[in-house]
């Protein structure tokens, strides 16, 4: 709506935000376009509950953009280590880089640079203009989709292209020419908290007299489920080499692929006997193994494929290793703290490492 009178969605949903809306999450506090950024990264795929924690710890390592930007990536991994979807934190770097680049150091206030930025999308800008800006600007997140294909009974699934083309301008046509900021916090916590997926609060909603799906009792319906594929499985052995002081090896990642730019114990592409493994781990990088044991395998899921992964637990003399053909690597105390991204199963292993002699 970009008359001044708000449609009565949006009334009714501002009045339901003053008193039931979330008021006082971190990034609503000093909600400054680089705060609000990096919030919404984190929320992406990301419950609330579980990004608070993270969100505080990755303000106080990098309390403005130009802090970011020259930071190491090992650094900004590190702080987001158990978050997932590491793309986000590359690419969060990657722009707050840009940022410094060609906006001298301040996040743009358009639309059009925002989503020019790695990771941007036009949800987010729309986000961060919205939320630090007060600009009108419609979001489309996965809140919001549910909320609006059930108050307007929208068919299908909303990752479907089509479906978005459909969603969008009910977005548009809904967002306020003024409160921009609280009717689209509003709008995503109504879809957190009462408006969810599984037994939706519809009694309590401000929107059920005007919700189709609600009115025709089939808001079970809505919205249309993601067409789920079987997922495949990939068999995969990490190799926990140790030498006799404790110092295990690890390497970072490339940054195309899973677990991207995080730090890894060398992954052997299948799960074959062990003799083969310590004769590819000698042919491989002209290392001694004296002492060899197999974990138990655990499945580790992502979005693509489930992980089976096999730890093998290898002792060796001394740390002698031809580490030519990767990234960067190194043998690291396993009793300190190390400063790089790891991916939580790596993490745990770790874990587990120390727990050994
Ligand atoms: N999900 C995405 N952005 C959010 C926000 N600002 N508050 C709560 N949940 C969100």
């Amino acid at each position: 709506m970009s008359m001044n009178n708000p449609s009565a969605f949006a009334q009714q949903l501002l009045a339901w935000f003053v008193q039931h809306g979330r008021k006082d999450l971190p990034w609503q506090q000093n909600p400054t376009p680089y705060r609000v950024w990096v919030s919404e990264i984190m929320l992406q795929q990301t419950q609330v509950n579980t990004v608070i924690p993270y969100y505080q710890k990755f303000m106080q390592a990098f309390p403005d953009l130009l802090t970011l930007a020259n930071a190491p990536q090992d650094a900004v991994l590190h702080h987001w280590s158990g978050l997932g979807y590491y793309a986000r934190a590359r690419n969060l770097h990657q722009a707050a880089q840009q940022c410094v680049q060609q906006h001298n150091g301040i996040v743009p206030d358009n639309i059009e640079q925002l989503t020019q930025l790695a990771g941007i999308g036009l949800s987010t800008a729309a986000a961060i203009l919205a939320l630090a800006h007060q600009q009108q600007h419609s979001i489309l997140d996965g809140n919001v989709k549910r909320v609006l294909s059930r108050y307007h009974c929208v068919a299908g699934w909303s990752g479907n292209a089509a479906v978005q083309k459909k969603l969008w301008p009910l977005a548009q046509q809904h967002t306020p020419a003024t409160d921009v900021a609280a009717y689209t916090q509003a709008i995503m916590d109504l879809g957190a908290t009462v408006c969810t997926r599984h037994q939706p609060q519809c009694a309590c909603c401000p929107l059920a007299k005007g919700c189709q799906a609600y009115q025709q009792q089939c808001v079970a319906d809505y919205p249309a489920p993601k067409p789920r594929k079987t997922l495949p499985y990939k068999k995969v052995c990490l190799l926990m080499l140790e030498t006799q002081n404790g110092a295990v090896f690890l390497h970072k990642r490339p940054n195309k692929g899973i677990w991207g730019g995080l730090w890894s114990f060398i992954e052997y592409p299948d799960n074959l006997p062990l003799m083969q493994i310590i004769h590819w781990c000698r042919q491989q990088f002209n290392i001694d193994i004296h002492q060899q044991q197999i974990w138990p395998e655990y499945q580790h899921s992502l979005t693509h494929f489930h992980m089976l992964i096999t730890p093998v637990h290898l002792r060796c003399a001394g740390d002698d290793f031809d580490a030519s053909n990767l990234q960067a690597s190194g043998w690291y105390d396993k009793n300190q703290l190390f400063i790089g991204g790891m991916a939580a199963p790596v993490q745990q292993l770790l874990i587990q490492l120390r727990r050994t002699s």
